[in-house]
């Protein structure tokens, strides 16, 4: 299969990219805990589908059905070219202790079949936890080249400085429930503070499970017709048109994949971009919002 595109990267002053769409992996062989009734081969094949189709920034987690999504990213990518790919996962928020962070990022290279990860973000941050421990143990990732940058997932304002206080790298990402209907960390300034201290953000859940398609948004309809792009084009595209953001999307299905990749090689004018920031319907959850109580994903 050709790439049906090269997709577009986006760059941090402080050099870091990451391409504006990449590919999601959450429910791939089972929730928070393991499907032994999953069919693992289409999974793998969706992801293989999805490299073979140009995108080269695939997100997965330890904590994704206990690992095995890991295992599946790995049995995926072992065909392609390991330099051209960026893999981020993630550290379990209950992990977060120095010893724990270095036996889980051992354990997650080994289910990936890889002897580094391009990206290691902290799932959801722990109160329980101290801060400093934990990047510290991410800095000694760095160090050793096990992990080439240090990420966080789900960071409010405060928690982000804490841990770029607490670490001697670059922290260049926050992974954030941003879409056109939640926009809690826009509310809450998270969104501000990451493009103001250049850090990227990584949009999870850009197309609410396909809530924009299955719904009718009078607002998004009329954004939709100006483009001529669909509802989920047009949600894809809102994120990848502000300052310092992409965005990452799981799907199984290629239509699914064809209409989503067609997102990218566009722009959305900043009218439209405020126009639906100001008046799509929003659930407001904020980052505060996102405990520990909220790790199973939905
Ligand atoms: N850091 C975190 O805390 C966190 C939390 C949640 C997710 N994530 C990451 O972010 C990724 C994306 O989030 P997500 O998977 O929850 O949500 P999403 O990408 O917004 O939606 C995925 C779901 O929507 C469907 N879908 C995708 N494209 C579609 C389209 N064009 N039309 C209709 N339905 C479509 C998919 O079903 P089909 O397979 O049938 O297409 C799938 O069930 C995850 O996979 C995971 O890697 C991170």
């Amino acid at each position: 299969m050709n790439p049906l595109i090269k997709i577009p990267v986006k760059k941090l002053k402080c050099g870091f990219f990451l391409p504006v769409f990449g590919f999601g992996t959450w429910q791939m062989g089972g929730r928070e805990t393991r499907n032994y009734e999953n069919d693992d081969r289409a999974d793998i094949s969706a992801i293989k589908t999805a490299v073979e189709s140009g995108i080269y920034h695939i997100d997965t987690a330890a904590w994704y059905a206990e690992g095995h999504t890991e295992e599946l990213v790995g049995k995926a990518i072992k065909g392609f070219d390991r330099s051209g790919l960026i893999i981020t996962t993630k550290v379990a928020p209950m992990d977060l202790h120095y010893d724990d962070i270095i036996k889980s990022a051992s354990a997650s290279l080994k289910r990936l079949g890889t002897d580094y990860i391009d990206i290691y973000v902290i799932h959801n941050p722990n109160p329980y936890i101290d801060i400093s421990g934990t990047m510290k143990a991410m800095d000694f990732l760095v160090s050793r080249q096990i992990t080439r940058y240090t990420g966080l997932s789900n960071f409010n304002v405060q928690q982000v400085k804490q841990a770029q206080e607490s670490s001697s790298n670059k922290i260049v990402c926050n992974h954030l429930h941003y879409n056109l209907k939640h926009r809690g960390p826009l509310n809450d300034g998270t969104i501000k503070y990451c493009q103001d201290n250049d850090v990227m953000i990584v949009a999870w859940r850009p197309v609410q499970k396909g809530l924009f398609s299955g719904q009718e948004f009078e607002i998004l309809e009329k954004i939709c017709r100006k483009y001529n792009k669909t509802p989920n084009q047009a949600a894809i595209n809102w994120l990848i048109s502000q300052d310092n953001t992409v965005t990452i999307s799981k799907t199984r299905n290629l239509n699914h994949l064809k209409e989503n990749i067609s997102s990218v090689g566009w722009k959305m004018d900043k009218d439209d971009i405020d126009l639906l920031m100001e008046n799509f319907p929003d659930t407001t959850d904020t980052v505060e919002n996102t405990t520990l109580a909220k790790l199973i994903e939905s």
